[in-house]
């Protein structure tokens, strides 16, 4: 289990998918899978006291590559971190590239990976349906300049 502040991160279990299907319930900018689903990738839930948060998951694709399947926090707990404390749970650094998509008009997730470090690596028109709107391609690119921090320094949030 990772602490950062009162948020800990650990991977996801089958008692968590109640509350996981709650979440996602009230995200409708996250991808809707069946909860069970996300269990065959590698999912980390946030608990913010006694309370699930929010949960990530990833697949990955390649050797040294993934994709971040989905992302989602309560939105009662909001802007205190628990997504910064996903992304860094699920040590990213492991891979040499992680890739994601994200809808043009979401403009928070935008701002919280290139926060992250991610950047935009190309554009899919019409990728997502209801409504129809273009994918925004991220790639997060393991840096190997001075330090290991990447061109926009670290994160801390
Ligand atoms: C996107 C989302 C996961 C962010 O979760 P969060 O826990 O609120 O994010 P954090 O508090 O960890 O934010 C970390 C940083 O990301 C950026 N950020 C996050 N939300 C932001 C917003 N609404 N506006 C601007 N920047 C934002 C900021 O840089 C923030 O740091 P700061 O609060 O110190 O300014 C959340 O808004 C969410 O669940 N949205 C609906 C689901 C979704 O869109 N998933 C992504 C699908 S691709």
């Amino acid at each position: 289990m990772r602490r950062r502040g009162m948020i800990e991160t650990r991977r996801m279990t089958s008692a968590d998918l109640p509350r996981i299907a709650e979440i996602q319930a009230h995200c409708p900018e996250a991808a809707h899978w069946k909860p069970e689903d996300y269990l065959h990738h590698q999912s980390w839930v946030a608990e913010s006291g006694p309370a699930l948060a929010g949960f990530l998951v990833l697949r990955e694709t390649a050797p040294g590559e993934a994709e971040i399947l989905n992302i989602a926090v309560d939105p009662a707990c909001r802007r205190q971190g628990v997504a910064a404390a996903l992304l860094r749970g699920a040590s990213l650094d492991r891979f040499e590239q992680v890739f994601l998509e994200v809808r043009e008009s979401n403009a928070a997730a935008r701002a919280l990976y290139t926060a992250f470090g991610f950047s935009g690596s190309g554009i899919r028109p019409n990728y997502y349906v209801c409504p129809s709107e273009a994918g925004i391609v991220m790639k997060l690119q393991k840096w190997y300049g001075l330090g290991d921090e990447g061109p926009t320094g670290p994160l801390d949030v």
